[in-house]
């Protein structure tokens, strides 16, 4: 699926940079192939707009904050965060002509990152039971970019098959290949997946488990909010939770950006977030090396036979049904890249 060219995918909220690199002036983000650039309004909040002066098409991002709006760097005109010109410096006593606007989008602040939609959303920003809840503190783990597909990256997360190979440098039991199976509960919002999973404790993770036992266990409470987001609920056998959130938001076709954060119900002084996050950077960059290596374009139209598949892959198939319902139910069929890969008789006969 080429996420750029599937119109639905704009009507959904996606993270995309921490709200605090706002500080610094108006920041670039490209969201589904769209040049936008944000800045913090004087109260606070982020907007969000086409990062194209409609004058002479210099990028907004260029140029710098002033109150609410954005002026332009080339010329100075100004923005609102509807979009709307408030400003021509050069002729304060002519009317600013109508057609003087640039596209404007959904913009809000949540868990720490601005969040854009590109078009009306569909459903409404995600709430976690963590965030008011005393018990846990939020830590910021990661924002940066990734040259894979955000489905790839969404399948990842409930594919248990991969931890014996991809992560056997750390939890993975690499002479355990064969998978536990995710209990499957289909939601309004994506699904559940509930599994619990030996792994391997090595030292370097005591701290991480509060075990010292060479072996403990994960209990995964996940959840799978379309399009591209994911919680991944980590309960140990001593009650500790590490409950990640990763939002992989499609750049383009082919790149993500990776915002991810965690909840502890721990304290600072238990596992500060310096160890978390490089426990947690260890574990994500074996998945990014290899998710960096695979086609971006992953077929969500499982008819048409692109890719192999075997039981463990049940929550990337259920990923590919619920999203091409979705383009289905608003008029759209799946873009691809792909070539046709139907087997012809040559190939199913072919050795290896
Ligand atoms: S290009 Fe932006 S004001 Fe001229
Ligand atoms: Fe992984």
């Amino acid at each position: 699926m080429l996420v750029t060219r599937q119109p639905v995918l704009r009507r959904f909220w996606y993270a995309v940079m921490p709200m605090d690199r706002l500080d610094a002036g108006p920041q670039p983000f490209t969201l589904l192939g769209e040049p936008i650039v944000l800045w913090k309004k004087a109260d606070g909040s982020p907007a969000a707009v086409r990062d194209r002066c409609c004058h002479r098409t210099a990028k907004l991002s260029r140029g710098f904050v002033e109150g609410d709006h954005i002026v332009c760097g080339y010329h100075g005109w100004t923005y609102d965060c509807s979009g709307a010109c408030v400003r021509i410096p050069q002729q304060p006593d002519l009317q600013i002509p109508a057609g003087a606007r640039v596209p404007a989008y959904h913009c809000a602040q949540k868990f720490g990152y601005a969040w854009v939609a590109l078009e009306d959303p569909l459903v409404p920003l995600p709430d976690t039971p963590e965030e008011n809840d005393p018990a846990f503190r939020r830590i910021h783990q990661m924002d940066e970019t990734w040259n894979t597909g955000a489905l790839r990256m969404m399948e990842n997360s409930f594919d248990t098959a991969h931890f014996a190979f991809v992560h056997k440098g750390t939890f993975g039991q690499g002479d355990q290949p064969k998978p536990r199976f995710f209990e499957l509960r289909e939601t309004d919002y994506g699904f559940e997946a509930e599994a619990i999973v030996p792994i391997n404790n090595p030292p370097a993770s005591h701290r991480i488990t509060g075990s010292t036992e060479p072996t403990t266990t994960r209990h995964f409470h996940n959840q799978w909010h379309l399009p591209f987001l994911r919680r991944l609920g980590l309960a140990y056998p001593n009650g500790l939770l590490h409950n990640l959130y990763t939002a992989a938001t499609p750049i383009d076709d082919h790149r993500i950006r990776l915002i991810q954060w965690l909840y502890r119900n721990d304290s600072e002084a238990d596992c500060s977030a310096e160890e978390l996050n490089a426990w947690d950077r260890r574990v994500v960059e074996e998945d990014r090396v290899i998710l960096e290596s695979v086609d971006a374009d992953a077929p969500v139209d499982v008819g048409r036979r692109d890719e192999q598949s075997m039981l463990s892959d049940r929550p990337g198939m259920i990923m590919r049904r619920r999203l091409l319902e979705l383009l289905h139910a608003h008029g759209e069929t799946e873009v691809h890249g792909w070539p046709s890969a139907a087997p012809s008789p040559e190939r199913e006969t072919a050795p290896c």
